[in-house]
């Protein structure tokens, strides 16, 4: 296993470009089972994750090979309809699978994802949706079957207790465009990820209204036909580097963003002190002036991502006045706090809360990656920190972030992996 080390306490300057959205390549990759032909799929990011999704298409049925930022999927034989637990055990993602293969063959055999470390996770939403599809579903063996012989357009409100779910109104769109008859998902995620895989259904041949609002319409179509699709780019990349360059006290100038996906983040670095300059594919962030703390309350899409949250706990970390992050997506998301007090924060976790009292510096130390998430935290603490950090457990940031360490280098950060001792 590798560890990341980083000399903290240079300030990055330079341009950068962000990869494609790994949450929004992840889903698409997965409709291409919806059909027989081949797709195309463009700005895909080397990451594990996608190496993971491109193995369960294989292990289903397809060819899928990664090459220079594309993946073609192209049939090989007859689309199997068991999703293995060896694959789907390493990846949530993949729990996707359930929705396309229910839709192409109408019935589907997936194992379950298994709870994390960032919570309980459960898939409860996914299979409610599903099974208003008109689908027979039963759990065997930590196996979910799913049987239909026709699928029929429902009215399905998907909202939980924690609001609503990305891969649930997935997982649910991709039964649903195949359906006879229409379905509306009501409560649906806006994520700009599910806009986005809408949008590459509609390429495909389905019928889809409302993509990005709470009500999604959703047409069945007798098939869909392969098309080719460039996803978006990643927004918690681009948020991730636009806050190395304020704890870094640099100047970056991200390109292949979009803005209009990073409104809730961009809002509180303004509230804090920060400001940029953004055109319609860049920001420009350019440390200034001292910033404030702000509070923050992670919520679904438009609100602030929770996937930004462990990394803006890092900036706050060592930004002056006391800062209360609230977690309401997942209120156990808080395993990098211990981490972050390694290296001298002032962090105190009260139940969903963590109050941050911001202070002068943190100095370098070993710590622990947990998640992907909190690896980036971790990564933007060593920076930040005066002198050395080492971060195990590195495999987690592999998942996330396309050749994060020679982007971190071109901006002139000091990092370097070494091999973990056994
Ligand atoms: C997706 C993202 C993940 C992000 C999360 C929340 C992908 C591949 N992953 O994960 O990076 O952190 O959205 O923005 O896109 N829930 C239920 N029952 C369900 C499903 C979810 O109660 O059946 C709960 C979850 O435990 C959580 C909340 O709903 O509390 C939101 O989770 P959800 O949006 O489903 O997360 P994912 O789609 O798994």
């Amino acid at each position: 296993m590798d560890k990341l080390i980083i000399e903290g306490g240079v300030s990055l300057k330079g341009e950068v470009t962000v990869s494609g959205a790994k949450n929004a390549v992840l889903p698409i990759l997965a409709a291409t089972l919806l059909t027989d032909d081949a797709c195309i799929i463009k700005g895909v990011p080397q990451l594990r994750d996608t190496a993971t999704m491109i193995k369960i298409l294989r292990s289903l049925g397809k060819n899928a090979e990664l090459e220079n930022g594309a993946v073609t999927v192209s049939m090989q034989r007859n689309t199997n309809y068991v999703a293995d637990y060896k694959l789907v055990s390493t990846m949530r993602a993949s729990f996707c699978v359930l929705g396309p293969l229910l839709g192409k063959l109408k019935r589907a055999k997936v194992s379950l994802p298994g709870g994390c470390v960032i919570g309980v996770r459960p898939v409860d939403l996914h299979l409610k949706g599903i099974k208003a599809l008109g689908t027979d579903i039963t759990i065997e063996s930590g196996y979910v079957l799913a049987k239909a012989n026709k699928l029929k357009g429902s009215n399905i409100y998907l909202g939980g207790v924690y609001g609503s779910s990305v891969l649930a109104t997935d997982n649910v769109m991709m039964a649903a465009v195949l359906a006879e008859g229409l379905t509306v998902i009501e409560s649906a995620a806006c994520e700009p990820e599910v806009v986005d895989l809408a949008e590459f259904l509609i390429k495909m041949g389905a019928k889809i209204k409302g993509h990005g609002t709470p009500i999604i319409e959703i047409e069945g179509v007798k098939h869909l036909h392969g098309a080719t699709h460039t996803v978006i780019p990643d927004r918690i990349e681009a948020g991730t580097l636009m806050l190395a360059a304020l704890i870094t006290r640099g100047d970056i100038l991200l390109k292949n963003v979009s803005y209009r996906h990073l409104g809730a983040l961009v809002d509180k670095l303004e509230e804090s002190g920060a400001s940029m300059t953004k055109t319609d594919n860049s920001i420009h962030m350019r440390y200034k002036k001292q910033m404030h703390a702000v509070n923050i309350t992670t919520l679904p899409y438009p609100g602030f991502p929770t996937d930004m949250q462990a990394q803006m706990m890092a900036l706050m970390s060592v930004t002056p006045g006391i800062s209360v992050i609230t977690e309401k997506i997942y209120p156990d998301r808080f395993m990098h706090v211990a981490e972050l007090n390694r290296m001298g924060a002032h962090i105190q976790r009260e139940g969903p809360h963590a109050i941050v009292e911001g202070i002068k510096g943190l100095s370098g130390a070993p710590v622990m990656a947990s998640d992907l998430r909190a690896s980036a935290c971790l990564v933007l603490a060593g920076l930040a920190a005066k002198g050395k950090t080492s971060i195990s457990r590195i495999y987690h940031l592999e998942r996330g972030y396309e050749n994060i360490e020679e982007k971190l280098e071109v901006l002139g950060a000091k990092v370097w992996r070494e091999r973990e001792k056994e």
